[in-house]
């Protein structure tokens, strides 16, 4: 089954394009950020002590994926810790593999599709954008729903995720040798979205 891969850093537009090319193609999406934010909001008062977070992943459950404080800065800070342990990287593979497998075909973003849960992936998309204008998106959409958020407090937060997010041993986030880079800064949704139905449809 096609497998379309979008990969890249907090807040570069990747969910929005993965929604997109999911509804263009008729599959379902998986956004992978979801699993480990649910992960780490399970034990978000315990993020130092890595069991706790793994035997949270091993339990994990779709239903752990619904709830709108998933969505929090701060769910996104625990996910970012947690994700760095590789024991919990591994309990939630199985499940993004067969995610990734279904009919009749799967897109999924995150930070490490390409690379390592669907390396085999028909299409793979690594999307960018400066870190100052991801901070600005987010600080919009954040505004958007009525949460209170700082320029700064977002900006701050979003380089301290890329260094640790880049820099963790286990499935760093990086782009796949054969990804296409896809580099948002100076597009609008609408141009992102354009761009990666263009390099994607050929390949599905
Ligand atoms: O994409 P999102 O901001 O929801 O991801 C939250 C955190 O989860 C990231 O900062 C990253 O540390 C982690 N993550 C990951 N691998 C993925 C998806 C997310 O390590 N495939």
């Amino acid at each position: 089954m096609p497998v379309i891969a979008v990969d890249g850093p907090a807040a570069s537009g990747k969910g929005t394009i993965a929604k997109r090319l999911a509804a263009h193609f008729g599959y379902p999406h998986l956004d992978t950020g979801l699993l480990y934010r649910a992960v780490g909001w399970v034990v978000r008062d315990r993020l130092d002590d890595p069991r706790a977070a793994i035997a949270a992943a091993e339990a994990f459950d779709i239903a752990m994926t619904c709830g709108d404080e998933l969505r929090t800065e701060e769910a996104g800070r625990a996910a970012s810790k947690i994700s760095a342990i590789p024991e919990v990287r591994a309990a939630l593979l199985a499940f993004q593999r067969s995610f990734a497998a279904q009919a009749p075909g799967a897109v999924l973003d995150g930070r490490d599709i390409g690379t390592v849960i669907c390396p085999q992936a028909e299409v793979k998309l690594f999307v960018t954008a400066s870190v100052e204008v991801r901070a600005g998106r987010r600080h919009k959409e954040l505004q958007a729903r009525g949460n209170p958020s700082i320029y700064a407090d977002i900006l701050a937060d979003l380089i301290d995720r890329d260094r640790r997010d880049s820099e963790r041993a286990t499935a760093p986030l990086k782009a796949a040798e054969d990804a296409f880079p896809l580099e948002t800064s100076q597009m609008d949704a609408d141009q992102a979205f354009a761009a990666a139905l263009a390099y994607a449809a050929p390949r599905i």
